[in-house]
């Protein structure tokens, strides 16, 4: 990976916790500095298998999640490198094609009544050669909204590239994808922040409606995607009639708080329109009690990783919504707060510590993982999302 100094702009220190905020716009050429060097991160941490590793310089993300992937597939297409887009859609094929026997087991154990536990189900994140991770962490490996998200990607890749033979080649792994998906949504399960594996959450659920309608979009006469499209309407139905507090989406079943991940049930996922009553009162949520003073974005006011701080990919999530919601200028100055963000060499960290919300969790995960993770593939990627978003797609 490159090191080189990128810009005298970047890489200043945040404002100290209570400051003021410091609101600095970049010049453009800055700004494409960061997404030239963004596509560097994103080359550098893809393997010889196709995998995109989460953040190399962090023991415990030294894996492929088919969540940060396919956020970094999705990214990689809009900037005219979809070879490397392929080569993780190959990946996740082959991957899922060596979890079929367990994929297949925990299907007809859970049709015959059998109550399973988490290992059973598949993993959230797979090593670079797409085997089963067997770190010395325990993960927290139940996830489902990976597995809606990388067919999400896959749709959008083959939206934006058709290609008949590569749609055949990863039509087992969609199929297998979108059985599991279809059979399991109802459980709860850990959210995409990897806790809460008791609960339900609407975002996850999201995440899983946005891949099943992009399934039977690429397959429409199949009958697995059919019925994937049938499970997805009552998943919807379900989210309405369970997910919602006074019109506004929850973070999960039962609680009242929100969650910035809530943000795909608009964009990119379409569980309800964008623009319509639903959505806008969840951004609204979002955009009053996730937001810091700097314009940095928030998990959820009880975060406590890593001290709990702002989050680049989020905030980068933000600003795509405002595109897509016609607020042009509050999407630039999301994207000018993440390119502030950058490290001196244009890395991007997973989250910063400007205004953490709890400070005193911080300490503890820096002994326990080392400092938290830069560059974050996925945070480079949302930068790329976004910046296309607002200058136009195509190679950098
Ligand atoms: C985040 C996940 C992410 C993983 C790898 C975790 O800390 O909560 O959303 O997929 O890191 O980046």
């Amino acid at each position: 990976m490159t090191d080189l100094l990128i810009s005298p702009q970047l890489g200043q220190p945040g404002p100290p916790a209570g400051g003021s905020p410091v609101a600095t716009r970049l010049d453009r050429a800055a700004l494409r500095e960061l997404a030239h060097h963004s596509r560097e991160v994103l080359q550098a941490g893809q393997a010889e298998t196709g995998a995109l590793i989460a953040s190399p310089a962090f023991t415990v993300y030294r894996y492929c999640w088919l969540r940060d992937g396919a956020f970094c597939a999705h990214a990689l297409d809009r900037i005219g490198q979809s070879g490397q887009a392929v080569a993780f859609f190959r990946w996740v094929g082959r991957t899922l094609a060596g979890q079929e026997a367990k994929a297949e087991s925990a299907l007809t154990r859970f049709a015959t009544g059998e109550k399973l536990s988490a290992a059973d189900f598949l993993n959230t994140r797979f090593t670079l050669e797409g085997t089963e991770e067997t770190g010395e962490e325990e993960w927290w490996n139940f996830q489902l909204d990976g597995y809606g998200t990388w067919l999400w990607a896959f749709g959008e890749h083959l939206r934006r590239a058709p290609n008949e033979k590569l749609r055949e080649e990863l039509r087992p792994a969609v199929e297998l994808t979108v059985r599991y998906l279809s059979a399991f949504w109802r459980l709860p399960n850990y959210d995409c922040w990897e806790e809460n594996v008791d609960d339900v959450h609407p975002a996850t659920l999201a995440a899983i409606y946005g891949g099943l309608v992009a399934a039977v979009k690429l397959y429409p006469s199949n009958p697995v995607c059919l019925e994937g499209k049938k499970q997805a309407n009552a998943l919807r139905r379900f989210v309405r009639a369970n997910g919602l507090l006074e019109g506004s989406l929850v973070k999960s079943l039962g609680r009242e708080d929100v969650d910035a991940s809530l943000l795909g049930a608009g964009v990119p996922y379409g569980l309800f329109p964008p623009r319509g009553k639903i959505m806008l009162k969840t951004l609204d949520r979002i955009a009053k009690e996730l937001v810091a003073p700097d314009g940095g974005v928030y998990r959820y006011r009880k975060d406590v990783y890593f001290g709990g701080g702002e989050w680049l990919l989020l905030t980068a999530w933000l600003g795509w919504y405002y595109t897509q919601a016609g607020q042009r200028e509050k999407a630039l100055d999301c994207l000018h707060w993440v390119a502030r963000q950058a490290r001196p060499n244009g890395d991007m960290p997973e989250q910063v510590t400007n205004y953490l919300l709890a400070p005193e969790h911080r300490q503890p995960w820096e002994e326990k993982w080392g400092l938290s993770a830069s560059p974050l593939l996925w945070s480079h990627a949302m930068y790329l999302v976004l910046y296309t978003n607002l200058f136009g797609e195509g190679r950098l």
